[in-house]
Formats: structure tokens, C-alpha cells, sequence
């Protein structure tokens, strides 16, 4: 790099670096602080500077990821020689470089890129931090359970921190898919099924990995994936086609991406599947017309794994040429892993089919980011860092208190929870279970693939550290837990996960009755079943939502010995669990709770932390009613008709537990709902007010939920829509009052009809509550 083109930089940084050191000792507006490093125009500067400078190779190299699983463009002319990563960087071919992990490999490889390469333009180096790199929180759909987004950028705070320490600099996260249909594997890396709670926990995630501005020092750039529509795959079949109206994609699945763009998110990535017939890496619709036309996106796309060169198999492209010809002009920037781009935009370029300026286009936001993010002043990590960094008792305590504040009680028949830890109800548990002692399924299947370093407590471990020496603890495996299909990503190289070798079906049994022994020799059993790391995922998807490998079978002959039972759930989705719904009396769904959950779990189960987290997904009662969500249209019949009561006759269609829901061990009151112009005008901003008290002895914290429901326009509209959520902590009878606002960002709906966005003068309900069935109801007109 020229020292001319770093000089401005760098007194721009330290101009920064001392405005803030003053705004920490002159408490002026931060707001300033908060302003990037570099400004725009510098930005645009350097960018021209060194595209005049680069040959048409070393443009395609910008937009080319290495992946150590690359392997050729898949031209049937036959697979390329494989070349070392460290000759390809040198010739300038490679932008970024994804799945490195290790300070050392990454410094390795941004050595030869800024030394012995041309015009020695650094590596982005990016990997899946999707919920802690080292410390490994709870898993994304639990943290969105936590209804918290402050707590949530904390966590991705800590993730980036990590991240940044290891020598990484690009996160592919966050997942902001909203997903219906709880088969769908990859449920759990996102937020659930609301577009609403969905767009808040995606800005607050990109807020999280960035910092303040792209380049705030300790964070990273982050990716908003998959985009887009890759959670509606049919049947819940990950990689599956999506089919979805314009309707559906406006006002549900778009939302949290538009929500990302808008708090500054410097990448996306293109999803895998068909987007109505149409592969989202190569569909112009959504990378250019809705993208960067309608939303301004000024980053850049990176594809997913392999995904122009699946073009092929999609049946959309003919060869290599084809799928670099179409990813491209559809506007995708970066070829992840495939090699496509390498082998095949300069001779698209020769042919005149592609022209250099329209490459210079597709480069030009990959630099700049590399310029925001300070790379080319600090391409290298200080390897003796990184431990100091990440092993932390800080990271550790927020570990604990982010997965008892996502932890979800979904039973608690007569107020079974919270356990005295000092044996003076109960002298000794059997904690019971394949999940009871696990370490690494904690972690789900991403902590899993990079959590390689900080070790998990297991709930038996976090039981026996909490109680007393007046209780005895028992444990029991039970049998062994394995998928019936294994995961690709149990043979994985670089990923040690796996799950229990399989069973006979007399070893199942045996230690089936062997669990249900120790139950017998004590007083209570807290049984912990669901789901290993490789159970939910990608490529994790199933069609049936049972508690499997005899799980079910543990639990019936364990409770049918009539003494307490506690359910604790690890999963990356709802299960089945109708029947534990109405004989197991307290259950727990503790998600894929991370590093300290066990520590977590326990903390619930004997009161040193009162639950408060609420369902980001609805919970079936069964598979059959898959998709399931609360915010669904009447439409014609809706069950609630007195004639026509039901849409299944074998099954209600109601949830098991709806959408918002998850109980406290205090109790909550919410009365009177105020709104502040009962005829508000088109575009006015309103208040919706209500007082909640808790009405228990113990403080606890409630999520206070606004739902609203348009009664009549242009288009039918959900039965319910939440549109402002709080989470407020209460001490033991204390009341306050909370107030949301509504106006036209909540009000409008993007209608198939007269196909845009409206807002109509109509006639709304409202109701403000604990889940999404409140019944504090209030309504308003909206006037022209
Ligand atoms: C996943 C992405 C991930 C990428 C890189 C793909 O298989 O779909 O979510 O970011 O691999 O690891």
C-alpha cells in the first residue's frame, strides 16, 4: 500500500481516537464518538486509487472466497488443478478466506496477501460466529426467546470481541430467516416465526457484531443471511424450494433483512434454494430491484457455500460460464468457495458478454469495506492476544445470565419450580436423561463446529455444584440418542461432533430400566431429553417432532412411579410433547443453552433466577399441524365458528403453547390500556398505554406484548400482528406503566391487491398482554 493513500486514514483515526478519549472525560454528545473512522469521500478515494491500479485478474480475485473444500468450477471440462492457498494469494486471486479459525493460520496467510502480493491488498477472513466463537452463548433462536434485543447485542458484543481477537474480521451472521414450519433444521440460528421480533433482534445482532460504525475497533463485519426466503422451504426439507407471494415476502420475510440494511449491515448472503423458480443466487429481483434499488444496500453479496456453482444443479445454468454469467448480472459480488468466478468472468469479459466497469462495480464495495474495517493499516492479530481476550470470568457470567434469561418454563403445575436447594422438600434427585450429561450438544451444531475451546457444563454438573450437601444426586444416561439418517457433519474433518454409537435394541432396553431404577431410589426426577447438536441445523431438518430413541418410553415409565418430574428440554425446535404437557408437571425448555447451561438450568430450578422468556415460535401440538404460526389469516370458517368448530377432526388447531408465551414464578397484571387519540389521522403517531403490576412476592420480568389487528382494507389481515414488545424488570409488587407507539412504520402493510405499501383508514383492535392470545383489548379508528 502506498503511504499516500494511508496518511488521511490515519489522522482520521487518531482525530477519532482523541475526540473520544475527550468525550469519555467531557461527557459531550457521544453521538459523535459514535461517527465512523474514515469519512465517505476518503473512502471512495482509496477505493479509485487502487482499482486504477488492478489488472482484470486481480479485480476477479477481489470477488473470489478460498475454501479449503473448494474443488474445481464443476465445468464438465473437468476439474482445475488444485493449487496451494498461499500461490493463489500471492497471484492476487483470492479476496477472502473463509473456515480458518486459528490467530496463527490467519496471520500465516495475510502475510503473503500484504507482503508478496502485488498491490498487497489485505484478506477478509470470515467464519459462522453465529453465537460465540470461544464462549459459546446460547443458541440464536434462544436469545430471541430472551425477547431482549439490548441483551442480545451484548451477546454478539462479546461474540465479535472474540472474533476480532482470533485475527477474523467478517461473521456470517446474523441469520435473520423467519421460519414457520418447525421441521426446518435451521430453525434455531434465527429468531422464529415473527417479522416484528424478527427485524428487532436482527438489528440489534448487527449492532452487536459492528459496534458503533464498520471498523469500531473489537468488532466485526457482519453478514445478513440467507436472503432471502430460505426458512420457507417446502416442508420444512432444508435446501428445499420456497414458494412465496408477494405478500408473504414483503410483510413477513423481508422485514428483518430491510431491518438489518437499515442498521447498517455491511454484507448479505444469498441463500441456497429457489425463490419461487427462480435460485436466490442468481434471482435480479432480490439482489438488485429490492437490495440495493429499494433498500440503498451499499455492501456487498457473498454467495453461500458452493451456490453459483450449484446454479448447475438448480437446472438454471448450463456450465460454470453460465452460473458466473447469471450470479453476476443477477448482482452477486462474492463467489463463496466455488471457484466459479476465478474460472470463468475474464472469459465472459474477452466475449464482451460482461464488460471491466461493471467488475470494477461488483469490487468497489468488497475494498471499501476492507478500508472502513481499517485493514490495510491492521492486516495482522496479535496472536499472545486471543486468549486473554475470550477467557474471561466476564464472558463466562454473561454466558450464564444470557441462558437463564432465554430459558422458557412451559409448566409448573402447582408451583412444583422453584426446588429448595437444601434437601428440606426433597433429599435426593435423579437427574435422567442422554442430554443430562452432555457437554458439546450444549452447544448446538455451529458452537459445536468453532466452540472448540471452552468446555460446557452439563445440567448434572450445574445440579450437583448448586445443591447442598443434604441432597444425594443420582444420574442415568438412559439410552442412547442418535439420528436415524447421520449428519454429514458427524464425518467432518475439522468438526469433532458426534453422537452415540448405535444401540441394540436390548442395550436400549437395558439401560432404559436401568434409568428408571435410580428414579425409583430417589425423590425426584429431572429428566433432560430432546435433541443432540446434530438434530437441528442445517441439514438437520425431520418430519417427525418426537422425543426420539426411545425418549418418550424413558419419560412414561420414569413418571409412572408417581413421584415429581421436571422436563428440561434441549432442543434447536418445539418437540412433541403433548402427553409430557399433561402429565409431567413442570417442564423447562432450555434451547441449545451454551457454555454455562447447565449452570443456567440449574439456577432456574432452584430460584436463584426467575424464568422470563417467552416462545419466539408457536408450539404445535403436533407434527400434522406444521406450518403453525400465530399471526395467520380468519379466512373463511375459522374455527372459532360455533358450526364449523374445526379444520382437523383428529386435532385441534389451536398451539400447544402460543406465540409469546412462557410463565414466571410470580405472576403479572395488566389493566387499564389507554390509547391516546382514539381517531388518529393516516400518519400520526400515537401512544397505547397499560399498567402491569406484579402481583406475586418475588421479582421477575415480564415481556409486555402489543398486538393489533386491522379489521377491513384493501387485503384480509392476520387475526394478530405483534407491533411494540418491552421486557421490564419488577420488584415484588410494583407496578408501572408502559407505553408503546404506534404510526405508520407499525400500521402499514405492503398489500397484494393494490400491490404497494398502505396505510388505510380503517378500523383497528389492539391488545396489550403476556402472550399472543392478551385479552386487554382496546381499539381505534384510523382517520384520512
Ligand atoms: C451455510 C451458511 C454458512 C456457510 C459457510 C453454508 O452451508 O448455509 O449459513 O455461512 O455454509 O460456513
Amino acid at each position: 500500500m502506498k503511504p499516500s493513500l494511508l496518511l488521511p486514514h490515519r489522522l482520521h483515526r487518531n482525530f477519532w481516537l482523541i475526540l473520544t478519549l475527550l468525550a469519555l472525560v467531557f461527557p459531550f454528545s457521544l453521538a459523535q464518538a459514535q461517527a465512523p473512522a474514515i469519512s465517505d469521500q476518503e473512502v471512495t478515494r482509496q477505493v479509485e486509487a487502487l482499482i486504477t491500479q488492478m489488472t482484470l485478474a486481480e479485480k476477479i480475485g477481489q470477488l473470489t472466497q478460498f475454501g479449503q473444500l473448494t474443488q474445481g468450477d464443476g465445468n464438465p471440462a473437468g476439474e482445475k488443478e488444485k493449487e496451494k492457498p498461499e500461490d493463489k494469494i500471492r497471484r492476487g486471486a483470492v479476496g477472502s478466506v473463509l473456515w480458518l479459525q486459528e490467530p496463527a493460520a490467519i496471520n500465516r496467510l495475510q502475510h503473503v496477501a500484504v507482503e508478496q502480493s502485488r498491490l498487497h491488498i489485505p484478506i477478509l477472513f470470515g467464519l459462522d460466529v453465529i453465537h460465540g466463537l470461544y464462549t459459546i452463548f446460547p443458541a440464536p433462536l434462544a436469545t430471541a426467546a430472551s425477547w431482549d434485543p439490548k441483551m442480545v447485542e451484548q451477546e454478539q458484543t462479546y461474540a465479535a470481541r472474540e472474533a476480532s481477537a482470533a485475527g477474523l474480521n467478517w461473521t456470517f451472521a446474523p441469520m435473520v430467516d423467519i421460519a414457520r414450519d418447525v421441521r426446518w433444521g435451521r430453525i434455531i440460528e434465527g429468531a422464529g416465526e415473527d417479522p416484528y421480533l424478527g427485524s428487532a433482534i436482527a438489528a440489534a445482532q448487527v449492532r452487536g457484531f459492528q459496534g458503533p460504525y464498520l471498523g469500531s475497533p473489537g468488532h466485526v463485519l457482519a453478514t445478513m443471511k440467507h436472503y432471502a426466503g430460505y426458512g420457507a422451504a417446502d416442508g420444512g426439507r432444508d435446501y428445499d424450494s420456497s414458494y412465496l407471494s408477494d405478500s408473504q415476502l414483503w410483510n413477513v420475510y423481508l422485514p428483518p433483512f430491510h431491518a438489518a440494511v437499515q442498521a447498517g449491515v455491511g454484507s448479505a448472503m444469498s441463500a441456497y434454494m429457489d425463490l419461487n423458480d427462480v435460485p436466490a443466487s442468481g434471482n435480479k429481483f432480490l439482489l438488485r430491484e429490492v437490495l440495493r434499488d429499494s433498500w440503498g444496500f451499499k455492501g456487498f453479496v457473498v454467495s453461500d457455500a458452493f451456490a453459483i456453482r450449484s446454479l448447475m444443479k438448480h437446472g438454471m445454468a448450463r456450465d460454470g460460464q453460465d452460473a458466473a454469467y447469471k450470479a453476476f448480472t443477477a448482482g452477486l459480488n462474492m463467489d463463496m468457495a466455488s471457484d466459479t468466478y476465478l474460472n470463468n468472468l475474464e472469459g465472459l469479459t474477452k466475449q464482451g458478454r460482461i464488460t471491466e466497469r461493471e467488475i470494477d462495480d461488483m469490487v468497489r464495495p468488497i475494498l471499501a469495506v476492507k478500508i472502513r474495517l481499517g485493514l490495510f493499516e491492521h492486516p495482522y492479530v496479535d496472536e499472545a492476544r486471543l486468549d486473554a481476550v475470550w477467557h474471561t470470568p466476564e464472558h463466562r457470567a454473561f454466558a450464564r445470565t444470557a441462558a437463564q434469561r432465554s430459558i422458557v418454563l412451559l409448566r409448573n403445575e402447582g408451583s412444583l419450580l422453584p426446588f429448595d436447594k437444601n434437601g428440606q422438600r426433597f433429599s435426593s434427585i435423579a437427574v435422567i436423561g442422554p442430554l443430562a450429561d452432555a457437554h458439546r450438544d450444549l452447544f448446538g451444531l455451529w458452537g459445536t463446529i468453532t466452540g472448540s475451546k471452552a468446555p460446557a457444563v452439563s445440567v448434572l454438573e450445574g445440579i450437583r455444584s448448586a445443591v447442598g450437601s443434604g441432597m444425594r444426586v443420582e444420574y442415568a444416561k438412559g439410552p442412547a440418542l442418535r439420528r436415524d439418517i447421520p449428519s454429514f457433519f458427524e464425518n467432518l474433518a475439522f468438526a469433532d461432533i458426534h453422537e452415540d454409537p448405535p444401540q441394540s435394541p436390548e442395550d436400549a432396553q437395558h439401560a432404559l430400566d436401568a434409568a428408571v431404577e435410580t428414579a425409583r431410589h430417589c425423590d425426584l426426577s429431572i429428566m433432560v431429553l430432546g435433541e443432540t447438536a446434530l438434530m437441528s441445523g442445517e441439514a438437520a431438518s425431520r418430519s417427525a417432532l418426537d422425543l426420539s430413541s426411545r425418549q418418550q418410553q424413558l419419560l412414561e415409565a420414569v413418571a409412572a412411579l408417581g413421584k415429581p418430574v421436571v422436563l428440561v428440554l434441549v432442543s434447536g425446535r418445539p418437540l412433541s410433547i403433548a402427553w409430557a404437557a399433561e402429565h409431567v408437571p413442570a417442564i423447562l425448555e432450555a434451547w441449545y443453552p451454551g457454555v454455562e447451561g447447565g449452570n443456567a438450568v440449574a439456577d432456574i430450578l432452584f430460584g436463584e433466577a426467575t424464568p422470563g422468556a417467552k416462545l419466539p415460535v408457536t408450539w404445535p401440538r403436533s407434527v400434522g399441524q406444521e406450518p403453525l404460526y400465530y399471526a395467520h389469516n380468519l379466512t373463511q370458517q375459522p374455527e372459532t365458528d360455533a358450526d364449523f368448530k374445526s379444520r382437523y377432526w383428529d386435532q385441534l388447531t389451536s398451539p400447544l403453547y402460543p406465540f409469546g408465551y412462557g410463565l414466571s414464578y410470580t405472576k403479572f397484571s395488566f389493566s387499564n390500556l389507554k390509547i391516546s387519540n382514539a381517531q388518529p389521522r393516516l400518519g400520526e403517531t400515537f401512544g397505547v398505554s397499560v399498567d402491569v403490576e406484579n402481583t406475586g412476592n418475588r421479582a421477575g420480568a415480564e415481556v409486555v406484548q402489543l398486538y393489533i389487528h386491522q379489521q377491513a382494507g384493501s387485503a384480509s389481515r392476520p387475526v394478530r400482528e405483534l407491533k411494540g414488545f418491552e421486557k421490564i424488570d419488577l420488584a415484588p409488587h410494583e407496578k408501572r406503566t408502559v407505553t408503546f407507539s404506534l404510526g405508520k412504520d407499525e400500521l402499514s402493510f405492503w398489500s397484494p391487491g393494490l400491490k404497494k405499501w398502505v396505510e388505510e383508514a380503517e378500523e383497528f383492535d389492539v391488545w396489550v398482554g403476556e402472550d399472543s392470545t392478551a385479552t386487554l383489548h382496546g381499539k381505534f379508528r384510523l382517520v384520512p
